[in-house]
């Protein structure tokens, strides 16, 4: 099954508006435009904007790191999902940070990915276990929860197009990303949901990525796990050489994928 590959570069709370354009700068002469790669780039909400003016266009595409689900209204210091509709094409919703440090829940973030969905804008839904559920054999429970629960209001046709990260919270910025196996077994399970609720077809064309200290020379064990469809990259995202070296990790992934089919 060839989807459409995805590298998504998280920012985070990292970089000055001034510095994003520097990086967006050198992104688009290091990063070369891959056939069947799809490349995202995620900076802060102030840096979104100009970014749009700078990007190459043909190389990448912009996301928001996150989006209020109400659409406008009395809510100081909130961005709406429906503010940057004309300015991102995605919206990472529901990433572990945002569930840890900002406490949302498990409804809040199904609220998200339907506003996202409402405005046109695709979301990439973070699903993950932490190291205390992992230890007490909760992954499975914990990855059900979370997609059941952010997919509650989508139609079959809605769920095709959005992305679903499996990022384990203790994989995030540590030495070395989950071992393979793990995270086969996360992604087939998170693929057996989908199927549950939405039935084959669905499970087929949604697309699923990996995050989780994600470096150069991990890309080729990662995307070699079946259903794994791309990357979410914290760190190595902020160095345009490292980042660049991804995507290219990934073109040759996509590549020799397509040689077996
Ligand atoms: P790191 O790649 O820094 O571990 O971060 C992963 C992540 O949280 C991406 O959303």
């Amino acid at each position: 099954m060839s989807r459409v590959k995805l590298v998504v570069a998280n920012w985070k709370m990292y970089l000055s508006v001034h510095e994003s354009s520097l990086l967006v700068n050198r992104l688009n002469k290091t990063v070369k435009v891959h056939r069947g790669v799809e490349v995202v780039l995620s900076p802060s909400y102030l840096s979104l904007q100009p970014i749009s003016q700078e990007i190459d266009r043909r190389k990448f595409r912009l996301a928001a790191q996150d989006g209020y689900f109400i659409d406008e209204g009395a809510y100081t210091g909130a961005v709406s999902l429906s503010q940057m509709r004309d300015l991102v094409h995605y919206a990472i919703i529901g990433h572990s940070e945002r569930r840890r440090y900002f406490h949302e829940s498990l409804d809040e973030v199904r609220d998200k990915v339907a506003a996202a969905v409402r405005n046109g804008i695709v979301p990439i839904l973070c699903v993950g276990e932490t190291k205390e559920e992992r230890a007490q054999r909760e992954t499975k429970q914990v990855l059900h929860d979370q997609v059941v629960t952010a997919l509650a209001n989508l139609t079959s046709q809605d769920v095709e197009n959005i992305v679903i990260a499996y990022e384990p919270v203790w994989a995030i910025g540590a030495d070395q990303p989950a071992p393979p196996d793990a995270i086969a077994e996360a992604i087939s399970w998170i693929r057996f949901q989908v199927r549950e609720l939405y039935g084959q077809a669905t499970e087929e064309a949604v697309r699923l990525l990996y995050g989780g200290s994600d470096e150069p020379e991990y890309v080729a064990a990662i995307m070699e796990v079946n259903g794994v469809d791309g990357l979410l990259v914290g760190r190595a995202s902020l160095n345009y050489e490292r980042f660049s070296d991804i995507v290219t990790g990934v073109h040759l992934a996509a590549l020799s994928e397509s040689k077996v089919e």
